[in-house]
């Protein structure tokens, strides 16, 4: 019985969130073990919607949701989604909720950092999603970051308080943006702190003897492979590792317990933010897939950039992320379309090239070379067969699984639950 890792293959909003609470309804644990709020899944479960940025999916589903040490969490963000899961319904408690003991807290001196830097670099700014994910992660790596045990000692959250503040409002002063007072912060983390504490343990203890005990565990990325701080579209990216391998260094598990790994890809390619994006159409194309796709952040709100899948770049997130199978999204938004463009490669200086390089300005002059393929005329929405999907809509399947080197094991026709394809049931291996 393998455990499960999802992640993006794409740059974020494959449609994770349907994925993952199917999954979830099959699974014992699920563990989210990067990122912060600047993710955001939509669940869609019979009449409620629910919209999850920090809590695991798995507690739509009735099941253990941990957040591991490798997310960063803002406390108040984290208290006010508990709530409104709850105005819908849902029950959230330390029974069912567990956090890393060694997770960052995200601070409100972090969001605005994040958004004075953003400001300062006008038109050369990364379009972050201004929630302070970045100097979290930074504090973190420095050795300051106030971590969730620390919400019990109030000396040493006073102590930390000083050294963070020593740098962030020199910074913030720097930067012409308002400075903060250590008492208000100190007075404000100590009132939340009897909410959060009941819920913070060592989990990977209980992931140990979970897995011991032959439990599922499913491992929940956020973002995805290309806005990896190392492996993406650098320093187009977040500010976490979003590749597999965190899943096991982010919640304290070997890295044997990752398990199968599912790569999720829309059928076509989106971005938020700035940064390269070959494929993109600025066109009446481009313009149709947003419209069809529903293409705005969960998060931010932003109109989300669209372009013809990218093969060469997917290729890249199989191989950096450990991608085991894909789960193609958003299929039935092709439905109609005469004839569909993949990129296989690139073209740069009259060289080809089958993965995108790493340098900035290689990024941004790499040309996609186009494979052009025949569209198919009929309509592959709520398809829950393989015998369901038009002839010409396999083939172009087919032909994905063939350019990144990866079985396509799952496929989902519409935002429901249900309407998924299954070639290959992840938790079996
Ligand atoms: P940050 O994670 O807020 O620092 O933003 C860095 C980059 O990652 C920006 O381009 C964001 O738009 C992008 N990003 C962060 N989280 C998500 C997500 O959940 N989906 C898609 N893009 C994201």
């Amino acid at each position: 019985m393998a455990n499960v890792t999802v992640i993006g293959a794409q740059w974020g909003d494959e449609g994770k969130g349907k994925v993952v609470d199917w999954l979830a309804s099959r699974a014992d644990i699920v563990v989210r073990f990067q990122g912060g709020h600047n993710a955001g899944h939509t669940l869609v479960v019979g009449n409620q919607t629910y919209k999850l940025s920090l809590l695991p999916s798995g507690l739509v589903r009735g099941k253990m949701g941990v957040i591991g040490n490798g997310v960063v969490v803002d406390p108040v963000a984290l208290l006010a989604e508990m709530d409104r899961v709850r105005a819908q319904g849902l029950n959230v408690s330390p029974d069912n909720l567990r956090i890393a003991d060694n997770a960052p807290l995200i601070l409100p001196l972090h969001a605005a950092l994040d958004r004075a830097r953003e400001a300062a670099r006008g038109e050369r700014k990364i379009g972050t999603t201004g929630r302070g994910i970045g100097p979290a992660y930074e504090d973190k790596v420095a050795r300051r970051a106030i971590r969730m045990c620390d919400l019990a000692e109030p000396q040493t959250l006073s102590d930390k308080l000083d050294e963070l503040l020593l740098h962030h409002n020199t910074l913030l002063r720097g930067l012409g943006a308002d400075t903060f007072e250590k008492q208000q912060l100190l007075d404000d983390l100590l009132a939340l702190a009897p909410r959060i504490l009941p819920h913070v343990e060592q989990v990977w203890v209980r992931l140990d003897e979970a897995r011991r005990a032959g439990q599922r565990i499913l491992f929940e990325g956020a973002q995805a492979v290309m806005l990896d701080v190392d492996h993406g579209t650098y320093p187009f990216v977040t500010s976490s590792n979003t590749i597999a391998a965190t899943a096991a260094s982010g919640s304290g598990m070997p890295p044997s317990a990752v398990g199968f790994v599912l790569g999720i890809a829309k059928a076509y390619c989106t971005r938020v933010g700035s940064g390269p994006f070959p494929t993109e159409l600025t066109d009446e194309i481009g313009r149709k897939l947003g419209e069809r796709g529903h293409e705005f952040g969960t998060v931010t709100g932003r109109p989300r950039r669209c372009g013809w899948f990218d093969a060469a770049m997917v290729h890249q997130a199989v191989k950096v992320g450990g991608i085991t199978g894909l789960a193609l999204t958003k299929l039935d938004v092709l439905d109609g379309m005469p004839e569909l463009k993949i990129c296989t490669g690139y073209e740069l200086g009259g060289q080809t090239l089958r993965f995108l390089p790493a340098a900035p300005g290689a990024q941004a002059a790499a040309k996609p070379i186009f494979e052009t393929v025949e569209g198919w005329s009929g309509s592959t929405r709520g398809a829950r067969s393989w015998a369901d999907l038009p002839a010409q809509a396999i083939k172009y399947v087919r032909r994905i699984e063939e350019l990144v080197e990866a079985p396509v094991t799952l496929l989902s026709t519409s935002p429901e639950r249900d309407d998924t394809i299954l070639m290959r049931d992840p938790f079996e291996g």
